[in-house]
């Protein structure tokens, strides 16, 4: 019998490395298709329905995204292009061929006024570009398939690609000392862990007629500062490097960072039985696979 498919976009993400990473221990289960800009291109929204029509996956799980936060200050038309409209195809097209459409969005998408952390039904008022372009693309995804899933998450990063741990490792190899903002709470989160959630709300979706909501959030436990984080790393990866912190003033970006963004997990935990892990260990495993396997 033909296994369903799960057809994976932005395989060359951080997020689309971790779940090829994984895709073998679900695969008695489901046929992987994984595809890169080359093959889907998603500032080109037109080309989306036919794509997705010719494959006829089971689910969907858009794991591209413009993630060029300042950058996206000066390139909004691109931005909203690939985190808007090309979502918003994906998701209508999901709908009429009855394929689970899940999607990846940010904690950008809040303004980070809030004191507790935020829940999925709170109100959204993103402060950057990239926050609004992703923004829309929930509100579009929502309007057009309300069956959709989106999963917010925060502060991702993996031995694959470009992120914060990998920026801070290099730089503690080459400097005596880096500064680093400590007053920007929020979560981080391990790529592979939030691969492997999704994978098992895929896997529950498959095996039930779940009731679910739309939007859920996933991060790592633990509210943190980015110098918290960065201590942490150095601690774990033995760089000799002083860690100093300072305030946002002091490191001017082009696009508003908020300086709030805890997430509250509990529903993705309540409803699809999904562990979350700490920040700490998650990190850990990380730094090793990353020793094991540099790249
Ligand atoms: N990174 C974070 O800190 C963070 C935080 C919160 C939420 N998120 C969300 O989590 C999801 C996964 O993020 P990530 O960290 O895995 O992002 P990432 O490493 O930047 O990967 C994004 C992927 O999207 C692809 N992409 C960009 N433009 C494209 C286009 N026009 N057509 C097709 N593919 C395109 C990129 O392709 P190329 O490799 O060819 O450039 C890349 O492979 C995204 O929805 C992101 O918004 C990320």
């Amino acid at each position: 019998m033909l296994k369903p498919l799960i057809l994976v976009t932005g395989k060359d993400g951080q997020l689309g490395f971790e779940l090829q990473q994984i895709q073998k221990n679900y695969s008695s289960q489901f046929d992987f298709l994984f595809v890169g800009r080359k093959e889907l291109d998603l500032s080109v929204p037109e080309t989306i329905a036919s794509f997705i029509e010719k494959h006829q996956p089971k689910y969907l799980i858009n794991a591209a995204a413009y993630t060029a936060v300042d950058k996206a200050e000066t390139e909004a038309e691109l931005a909203f292009t690939i985190n808007a409209s090309s979502p918003s195809e994906m998701a209508k097209v999901c709908k009429e061929i009855n394929c689970h459409f899940i999607h990846i969005s940010t904690d950008y998408v809040f303004d980070g006024k809030k004191k507790s952390p935020y829940m999925p039904s709170d109100q959204t008022n993103p402060i950057n570009i990239y926050g609004a372009s992703k923004a829309k693309g929930e509100e579009l995804i929502l309007e057009h398939n309300p069956q959709s899933i989106v999963i917010r998450t925060s502060w991702v990063y993996s031995s694959h690609g470009k992120n914060f741990v990998k920026t801070m490792m290099s730089l503690m190899s080459e400097r005596d000392e880096i500064n680093v903002v400590n007053d920007q709470i929020g979560n981080p989160t391990y790529a592979a862990d939030l691969a492997e959630a999704i994978l098992q709300i895929v896997s529950k979706l498959n095996n039930s007629n779940l009731i679910h909501s739309s939007i859920y959030h996933y991060s790592n436990t633990g509210n943190i500062s980015w110098f918290q984080f960065a201590e942490e790393i150095q601690k774990l990866s033995s760089h000799k490097c002083r860690v100093n912190p300072i305030a946002s003033v002091s490191f001017p970006t082009p696009a508003k960072r908020s300086s709030y963004s805890v997430l509250d997990c509990s529903a993705i935990q309540k409803d699809f039985g999904v562990e979350i892990k700490n920040w700490k260990s998650s990190l850990a495993t990380m730094l090793n696979n990353l020793e094991s396997n540099p790249k």
